[in-house]
């Protein structure tokens, strides 16, 4: 088996926003308490947080973190997770069925990013919340002027303002699910009003739309009467998607292979479809700025959804599933401006813990691979050889490939992943108009077979290995073993 990839330097598609590394943690299950907040453990700091899932996030070079929900935001009163712990309100969770003690909460999370370096991304409550709470709890992490609000943060320890850029007005409200679900008119009306008073409150915050999560709905629709009503307010508009291998309604595959890896059209079809969509109302409303899409809520999610907890145990094709994710968001940077893994911690996410330990998903290894080596710049790669048929998407390249510029060190790195369950295939990489400087590295996420698993009894099931590949001038071979996702890094002349 054998693909010729064809790149040329010259050849780019749009600068990748380091925000398509973007994380997501939510009042869930385990992600907040006992996965990065756990008072009391030997694991963790003076102020609660786990240091070792903190480390471990490091590695994913997350810049910007999405909190507090989810579908727990529609319920969610900020004024409860502010002040002295020993005044915090417990409530009953409604969105996942449990009681939020609320031990953490704004103040709280500010901490835990300042520790990680990422850069908070909140979204408002406009499920049973109004806009006035959205706009005070704006006023209380941004607000400067000597107000009631600063005042209590000030009292709270935070002098400073927290600065808070990004902002989401509401959850999902397209699903039924929801607190506080709303029709398109209905979201339209309140998104512009939210957004009104929060843009007075401080003009210099970016404001993302909830535009959708159900795509078998009237996501035409609602985009249409969004970017009618609100188009001076939306900076960005929010898609989300789980996909899975199971036949229930929100997997597409269904225990199948060959079915799941030809997933990558499913992505490509949604971006595509809502980045042609966007254009079109934007010149049909003589829409002159240019409004990216965030897919702020993605990953693999298909085993878990009544336990409240959601705790997936991912394996390899699932890791391929992601790593296919960056590539698409990478086809399509131009107009793809942020992406937040759904979840960071134990809620379906890349990183598990125990109180006494923790273990890295598969998922996690291509994400790090991914963050670790993209550059800022995407480049349009053509790549032709074998196929495969994946049932309902038809056929399909067996490789998937993107390919990135460092355009400040000068550095491609080309991923692929080769989606033949048994097959090697060797590739015979082309550059056009450049040449590498000297070898490169290859690093190669991979294990025994795409059902292996990393878990507490066998940690190390799927991992990154990475060797040295011999390579001069335009041509450059490479070897992609079955099931694996690659990073080939070179240096340019
Ligand atoms: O990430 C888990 C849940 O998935 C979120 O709370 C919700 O927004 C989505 O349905």
């Amino acid at each position: 088996m054998s693909t010729t990839i064809k790149i040329d330097p010259d050849r780019t598609v749009g600068h990748i926003h380091p925000h398509v590394f973007g994380g997501f943690a939510e009042h869930l299950g385990r992600c907040i308490y006992g996965g990065i907040y756990e008072p009391g453990s030997p694991l963790a700091d003076s102020d609660g947080i786990r240091t070792d899932v903190l480390e471990a996030l490091k590695r994913l070079k997350m810049p910007i973190m999405r909190y507090p929900g989810g579908n727990f935001v529609s319920g969610y009163r900020w004024r409860d997770g502010v002040g002295p712990k020993e005044e915090r309100q417990t409530r009953m969770e409604l969105a996942w069925h449990d009681l939020e003690p609320n031990t953490f909460g704004t103040n709280e999370f500010i901490d835990f990013c300042r520790k990680l370096g990422t850069e908070p991304y909140f979204a408002v409550n406009a499920g049973d919340g109004d806009m006035r709470e959205a706009r005070d709890w704006l006023e209380y992490c941004n607000g400067t002027e000597d107000t009631s609000l600063v005042r209590l943060r000030k009292s709270h320890g935070y002098d400073a303002p927290h600065n808070i850029k990004y902002w989401g007005i509401g959850n999902e409200v397209d699903g039924p699910w929801q607190i506080g679900f709303k029709t398109a008119e209905e979201y339209a009306r309140t998104y512009l009003e939210y957004a009104k008073v929060m843009k007075w409150t401080d003009p210099s915050i970016k404001l993302v739309a909830s535009a959708v999560s159900l795509w078998e709905s009237n996501w035409v629709e609602r985009a249409q009467l969004l970017l009618e009503q609100a188009p001076d307010h939306i900076d960005y508009m929010a898609l989300h998607w789980y996909v899975g291998n199971s036949g229930d309604e929100r997997g597409f595959a269904d225990n199948d292979f060959a079915a799941y890896m030809g997933m990558s059209e499913r992505f490509e079809e949604r971006l595509s479809a809502y980045e042609g969509l966007i254009h079109a109302l934007r010149l049909d409303n003589a829409i002159k700025k240019d409004i990216p899409m965030t897919i702020d809520e993605w990953n693999v999610w298909y085993r878990v959804f009544d336990e409240g907890k959601l705790e997936e145990i991912y394996n390899l094709e699932d890791a391929l599933v992601v790593a296919m994710h960056f590539n698409a968001f990478f086809r399509h940077a131009k107009t793809v401006k942020m992406a937040n893994i759904a979840q960071i911690v134990n809620v379906i996410a890349p990183i598990f813990t125990s109180p006494e330990g923790m273990v890295l998903q598969t998922t996690f290894y291509p994400f790090e691979l991914y963050a670790q080596h993209a550059g800022d710049t995407a480049l349009d790669v053509h790549w032709d050889g074998d196929t495969f048929d994946s049932g309902p998407n038809g056929t399909l390249r067996t490789l998937d490939v993107s390919a990135t510029l460092n355009t400040s060190t000068n550095q491609l790195a080309v991923f692929v992943i080769n989606r033949s369950e048994h097959e090697a295939v060797e590739g015979n990489l082309r550059l056009t108009d450049a040449a590498v400087k000297g070898d490169g590295r290859q690093y190669v996420v991979n294990g025994p077979n795409v059902k292996a698993e990393n878990t507490f009894d066998t940690p190390h099931q799927v991992g990154t290995t990475e060797f040295n590949i011999s390579a001069s001038g335009s041509t450059i071979s490479a070897s992609f073993e079955p099931h694996s996702v690659n990073a080939l890094v070179f240096d340019l002349a």
